[in-house]
């Protein structure tokens, strides 16, 4: 079995993370016309060695963002290997959490907005899994730079500061405040530091913060205001977690951006710049660049309304109302998916269907796979396949469909996982029952433009927005 460091870095190892290098100029790839079926060269849904970094970009907004595990990441020895078995058993701990505090709570339309900051509870801040990007910010003045666990349910952002009494190792040196002419610490009377579930005061009436994760990972420490750089944008008075004593698994990385819903969040606090909407691409492979872009939308999206769950009131629901398969919609009662409602993650790996969904969609997938011999099931993956000696294979266009008719394409790489041309899967599984709450996990958001327009309480989907 696993020791508990092994653990640890599994869990920070299955995770999918962004890193920023450079700005990306045209992010949109060429719209390519949607084949009725996907044929895909077999190896094309293998990780790939070799790092093919697209050229500069201008976009000031826009963040070149890469997966954890391939050679794009700065952070990545090359020496690291994901263990698949161990990547499975860690999604499922993770919407394990998600179904817990969301067990009998449906997400509503029209957001508790005006006491979000107050109903937070500190530990949904960050569930277990949600850290899975990494994007390089700046702070201070003059500015440093940091790599930053990019977290899309993250409450708060925080890095690693001097003095130490109880840092992680990091990649970059740990940032000392105090060299900044424009840190201040916050005074405990502050609007940002009055709720006690998250805050406390110093014995010098400075405003203190604390985050814990469900994996037992902490941060806290001082809770401060300094200059935040985001790409060419510098954001003053910025509020963030200056953490003194942090520990559990965050890898490598600086430090955490908190891109959930809140009184602290970095969309809150830079509502003036981007109206608290975000856009990202998730890449599709190990070596592939996505983006995170703040502020401007991205054209040709088609919007579904966000919802809350008053349990997780951090993270971003919708609506899915059916999934299609090469255009025909499975038959399914109509509730099937809004009755417990349906959770945008890019924290977990694979999506978390109701049972009765998954099967019949699983069912029919099988039927379009009859001419691949099947392979043993990976976890709970339960259908896979081995394209040994196939060259180039056909996948079936699965489509998600959001309320409102959004209809979301997946990519072939949303639709089949493996690492190993004998053992290639589904990349679908079912919930224990169909009253837990769907989720839609990264995979099946790669390569689609996702826009998180938080001001407006709607989510937006594009085809095509990354590689
Ligand atoms: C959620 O987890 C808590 C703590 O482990 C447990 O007491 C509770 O029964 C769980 N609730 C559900 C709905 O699983
Ligand atoms: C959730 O609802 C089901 C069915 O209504 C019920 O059996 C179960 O006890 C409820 N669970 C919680 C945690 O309230
Ligand atoms: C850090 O925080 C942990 C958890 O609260 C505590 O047990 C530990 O003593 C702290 N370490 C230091 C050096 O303050
Ligand atoms: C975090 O966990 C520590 C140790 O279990 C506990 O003392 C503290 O109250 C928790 N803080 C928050 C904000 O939940
Ligand atoms: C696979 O596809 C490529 C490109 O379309 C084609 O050249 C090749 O002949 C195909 N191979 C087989 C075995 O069909």
């Amino acid at each position: 079995m696993e020791n508990s460091s092994s653990l640890l870095s599994c869990y920070v190892l299955l995770n999918l993370f962004f890193f920023m290098h450079l700005i990306e100029k045209n992010f949109l790839a060429s719209a390519r016309e949607l084949a009725t079926e996907h044929v895909i060269d077999v190896k094309s849904l293998l990780p790939s060695n070799s790092c093919s970094m697209p050229d500069k970009s201008i976009s000031p907004y826009q963040l070149k963002v890469v997966h954890r595990h391939g050679q794009c990441s700065s952070l990545l020895s090359h020496d690291e290997k994901v263990s698949h078995v161990e990547l499975l058993r860690q999604d499922q701990h993770h919407v394990a959490y998600i179904h817990n505090r969301t067990a009998n709570s449906t997400a509503r339309l029209n957001p508790i907005r005006s006491s979000l900051f107050a109903r937070v509870p500190v530990e949904i801040g960050i569930p277990l899994n949600i850290f899975n990007y990494i994007v390089t910010i700046g702070l201070g003045t003059p500015t440093q730079y940091f790599s930053m666990l990019m977290d899309t349910g993250g409450i708060l952002t925080w890095i690693q500061c001097v003095p130490c009494d109880n840092c992680y190792s990091q990649k970059d040196p740990i940032y000392d405040p105090t060299k900044s002419s424009a840190f201040t610490n916050i005074p405990c009377n502050s609007n940002y530091c009055t709720d006690p579930n998250q805050f406390g005061c110093s014995s010098t009436n400075t405003c203190l913060y604390e985050i814990n994760y469900t994996d037992g990972s902490y941060s806290k420490g001082s809770f401060i205001q300094d200059t935040l750089t985001f790409s060419s944008d510098t954001i003053l008075n910025f509020h963030y977690g200056c953490g003194h004593n942090n520990s559990g698994s965050f890898g490598q990385v600086d430090g955490v951006l908190g891109l959930g819903r809140g009184a602290v969040s970095f969309l809150s606090q830079t509502a003036q710049f981007y109206n608290k909407v975000f856009s990202y691409c998730l890449p599709s492979g190990t070596n592939k660049i996505g983006y995170l872009l703040l502020g401007s939308s991205i054209p040709d999206v088609k919007y579904t309304p966000m919802l809350t769950n008053r349990n997780l009131p951090s993270l971003y629901f919708l609506n899915l109302i059916a999934i299609s398969v090469q255009g025909t919609r499975l038959n399914l009662s109509p509730t099937i998916f809004t009755g417990p409602g349906t959770l945008l993650d890019s924290g977990a790996v694979f999506s978390y269907l109701p049972p009765t969904a998954y099967f019949a969609l699983r069912d029919t997938f099988r039927q379009y796979m009859t001419k691949y011999p099947m392979a043993p099931p990976l976890e709970f993956l339960d259908t896979c396949y081995d394209f040994t000696n196939i060259e180039n294979m056909s996948l079936p266009q699965i489509d998600l469909i959001f309320d409102g008719e959004v209809t979301v394409t997946l990519d072939s790489t949303g639709i089949i996982f493996g690492t190993s041309i004998s053992q290639m899967c589904f990349a679908f599984t079912k919930n224990d029952d169909d009253s837990m709450v769907v989720v839609i996990g990264n995979v099946q958001q790669r390569r689609n433009n996702i826009v998180i327009d938080e001001q407006n309480f709607q989510i937006g989907f594009g085809g095509h927005g990354c590689s």
